[in-house]
């Protein structure tokens, strides 16, 4: 059934609607320091049913759980030594921890049946004060039609799912624009990343005192979205483009200028900021997108994650 989507104004009225909304069991769009997520009360599995229908999504993925504080967390999960030390240091923030459940109460949609469960404490203001009014935990994928690039304003949310959705809180452009870095922490062996994303690997392990466990080797659980494509634009894309090929849009980074440019200064930060909105732009533009190289240190890495699942042929991938 199509629905009025409102676009709500980051002011307590906004909030208290939006909050409402999602008590209703309907499902909010708002902004977090990574991308806009499509946020349903994580304990009502019919509020949490609605985010998949809503982005088409053809299958159950488990969902990040977001909370406005750490008791919230408390509630749903258990939180081990190398867990309470990246909680401290990076909570509010673009991490993501995949713990063990403990506790009762989420619906069993959103841990997509495992006996484990994302949770993440946003750090966006506007984030914050929607969870706080809430006082509960929002299940929220980021808010994009299902294989389509992740949203870093209201307006891309707007373009995706206008009419599938009962509001967005427009909270403007998303600061830090990659997806968070999800850590499955205190297993056996240490702790793995499972995806790179808006936090970066070094700032972790200088916490840790000790290297990530990286790739999808041993038993643990690896975030099934990682083998998604979801960051497809309709158009193919080529990376490591240092110049264009005829009638290619180039997204150019530091010296190769291209058609714009993520970050001419050579910024990592500034580049993941602005790669899912220059993506959108390309693809707007309906010519092949070529991409220049993008050194792999900090922010590079996830960024050039993100491109490597944007190149990659379709069909193979599991759209999230
Ligand atoms: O920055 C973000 O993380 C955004 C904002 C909205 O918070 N959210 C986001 O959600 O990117 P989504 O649904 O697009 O990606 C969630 C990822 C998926 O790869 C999923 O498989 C993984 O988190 N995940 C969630 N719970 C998990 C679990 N218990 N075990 C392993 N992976 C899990
Ligand atoms: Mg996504």
């Amino acid at each position: 059934m199509p629905q009025n989507t409102a676009l709500l104004n980051p002011v307590a009225e906004g909030y208290s609607q939006a909050a409402r909304l999602l008590k209703e069991g309907r499902c909010v769009a708002f902004p977090t320091e990574t991308v806009y997520g499509l946020g349903a009360d994580a304990r009502s599995d019919a509020a949490v049913a609605g985010i998949y229908d809503a982005k088409d999504r053809p299958r159950f993925n488990p969902l990040i759980v977001h909370v406005p504080d750490l008791d919230h967390a408390r509630r749903y999960a258990r939180l081990g030594p190398q867990a309470q030390a990246l909680a401290q240091a990076f909570w509010p923030g673009p991490l993501t921890l995949v713990l063990p459940l403990a506790g009762e109460g989420l619906s069993a949609l959103v841990t997509a049946g495992l006996d484990t469960v994302g949770i993440r404490m946003p750090a966006h203001p506007v984030a914050r004060a929607l969870l706080k009014e809430f006082d509960g935990p929002v299940a929220a994928p980021s808010a994009n039609p299902s294989g389509r690039i992740s949203p870093t304003s209201a307006a891309h949310v707007m373009a995706g799912l206008s009419g599938r959705i009962a509001a967005v809180v427009d909270g403007g452009t998303c600061g830090v624009g990659l997806e968070s870095t999800i850590i499955a922490p205190d297993l056996p062996e240490g702790a793995r990343l499972l995806r790179p994303g808006g936090l970066s690997r070094e700032e972790i392990e200088a916490v840790l005192g000790a290297p990530l466990i990286l790739g999808a080797e041993g038993q643990a659980p690896v975030a099934p979205g990682m083998l998604a494509s979801h960051y497809a634009p309709g158009a193919t894309v080529r990376l490591n483009a240092t110049s264009a090929s005829p009638n290619e849009w180039l997204i150019g980074f530091g010296e190769i200028a291209g058609n714009e440019n993520l970050s001419p200064a050579g910024d990592p930060v500034e580049a993941a900021a602005n790669l899912f909105a220059a993506l959108h732009r390309a693809d707007a533009t309906g010519q092949p997108i070529a991409v220049a190289p993008i050194p792999d240190a900090g922010l590079g890495a996830a960024i050039n994650d993100r491109l490597r699942r944007a190149a990659a042929p379709r069909g193979e991938f599991d759209p999230g």
